[in-house]
């Protein structure tokens, strides 16, 4: 009996369904090199190379659990809901900003290495963690939460047409991943900038008609650290998992301040 998938885990369900077939998705084996740092024994970040058995329909989160549990131990990062969801497995993936869980090895360059670093212009803490406090200080500045001056009416939710609705859709679908904030050149060499993502955030409630504090937030934002400091790179739209148009949301929000809210 021939075996498709030499040498694979024994629980690897492509083996399991797959092994007499000669469609069965073949294993192979791929370089991560991965920036590492440990902040009780390294002085600087060093890469470190391990070579993984995946499959092309594995992501790269699922290549760095085999890391974790079948090389190093000590390998360390975030991840949570694996499906693009809770937001926190954003991290530099040869060199572009993505979720490990979203990002399938098959679209890379598999005859190269694939390198894995943290995002960048944050606290680097180990590993691909980095300390997301400041970018969330950002997001709480905004006010990201509805203000209304009066009650809903008595027993019944506050309305809002469809066309009201959808003026904000886009900057709903945000999961605070930071990988927009964190490609942002001027994020990078100036960490006081509020960045992308906590401007994000903002325009979803300064465009909500239920809500009573858009120029509370556009004041906050018309500030030297604000909007103004952006240089419509579109980094950040190119990084966003969401497909949210990050820079178009900044540009609503400065024609807002610029010409009032529409
Ligand atoms: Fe992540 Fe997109 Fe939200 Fe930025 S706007 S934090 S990239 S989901
Ligand atoms: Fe930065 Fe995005 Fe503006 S990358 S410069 S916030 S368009
Ligand atoms: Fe939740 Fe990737 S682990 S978004």
């Amino acid at each position: 009996m021939s075996t498709a998938v030499a040498d694979a885990s024994t629980d690897a369900p492509e083996k399991v369904q797959a092994s007499d077939s000669s469609d069965a998705i073949k294993s192979f084996i791929v370089t991560l090199i991965v920036r590492r740092f440990d902040p009780d024994v390294d002085t600087e970040p060093h890469w470190q190379d391990f070579d993984v058995e995946v499959y092309p329909t594995d992501r790269v989160l699922d290549a760095l659990h085999k890391i974790k549990w079948e090389q190093d131990g000590s390998l360390t990062f975030r991840r949570s809901c694996a499906h693009g969801v809770c937001g926190s497995d954003a991290m530099r993936i040869n060199g572009r900003n993505r979720l490990a869980c979203k990002t399938l090895i098959k679209d890379l360059d598999v005859q190269k290495p694939i390198y894995v670093e943290a995002i960048k212009g944050l606290p680097l803490e180990k590993d691909l963690v980095v300390d997301m406090e400041p970018f969330f200080a950002s997001y709480r500045e905004v006010q990201p939460f509805l203000q209304a001056n009066s009650a809903p009416p008595e027993g019944k939710e506050r309305i809002q047409s469809v066309a009201d609705r959808a003026r904000f859709d886009d900057t709903t679908k945000c999961i605070l991943c930071a990988a927009c904030t964190s490609s942002c050149p001027v994020f990078w060499t100036d960490g006081q900038y509020f960045g992308p993502a906590a401007i994000v955030n903002a325009h979803r409630f300064i465009f909500d008609s239920r809500d009573d504090a858009a120029q509370v937030r556009l004041d906050i934002l018309n500030d030297k650290e604000g909007v103004w400091r952006c240089r419509t790179t579109f980094n950040c739209t190119d990084a966003c998992p969401r497909g949210i148009q990050v820079t178009q949301a900044i540009a609503e929000v400065k024609q807002a301040i610029m010409r009032g809210k529409r």
